[in-house]
């Protein structure tokens, strides 16, 4: 659903620089590789590799991660259905911003809901998201707990946890999937970085 402008009288000012003067000026285009999948199943770790390559190679990134994300700009938002939903859709305005300025984003975010994950590749150019589903089986999520979080979920201390008493989709279509409990880091880090010079994102 889109959603309506609440102010009226407002305009669009034409940027001066353009965000293909950035491209040609970094030598590197931008986009948005959007993590999805379950809390544990490597978003962050991945984001944060891919970013520290990305940063060997001269191009510049930055990751937008959920649980940073939920300490300042969406502090107002929790866990139920609407309030992720509300979480995705600015976070797709960010990541959109980022693209703007010329930067690769990454974003880890569970992002549980298709809807909400189609809402910001709508959002961006066709070429400028990438799904990347880091696949990884609740039971070995579960395992990993880096957090302990599903041990606490299990115990009926939090309500509305993914994959507990919450629901997770699955991307139909994304653009890579990451078996996490398949590939070492290093393995997906490479997969991601081949499919940037595949689509001529980075040289
Ligand atoms: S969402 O679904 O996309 O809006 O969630 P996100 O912003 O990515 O935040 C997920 C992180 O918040 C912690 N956490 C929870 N996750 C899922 N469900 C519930 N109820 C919950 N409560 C707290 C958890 O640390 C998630 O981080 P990751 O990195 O995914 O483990």
């Amino acid at each position: 659903m889109i959603q309506e402008t609440k102010a009226k009288n407002i305009h669009w000012h034409k940027a001066a620089v353009t965000k293909k003067d950035r491209h040609e000026h970094n030598q590197h285009k931008s986009c948005t590789i959007w993590f999805t999948g379950l809390s544990g199943s490597g978003k962050s770790t991945l984001a944060n590799a891919v970013a520290q390559r990305l940063h060997d190679l001269d191009v510049g990134s930055y990751v937008l991660d959920g649980d940073n994300i939920r300490h300042g700009l969406n502090k107002d938002l929790g866990f139920s259905p609407e309030d992720r939903k509300e979480n995705i859709r600015r976070i797709g305005e960010v990541a959109k911003l980022f693209v703007d300025a010329g930067t690769v984003v990454l974003t880890a975010f569970i992002s549980p809901y298709k809807e909400d994950r189609q809402q910001v590749r709508d959002l961006l150019e066709p070429d400028e998201f990438i799904e990347i589903y880091t696949k990884c089986a609740l039971d070995e999520c579960e395992k990993r707990d880096p957090k302990g979080l599903y041990k606490k979920a299990r115990k009926g201390e939090i309500p509305e946890f993914t994959g507990i008493n919450a629901p997770y989709e699955e991307p139909d279509q994304p653009e890579l999937v990451i078996e996490t409990d398949q590939n070492t880091v290093a393995q997906s880090v490479d997969k991601i970085i081949a499919l940037l010079k595949e689509r001529a994102i980075i040289r």
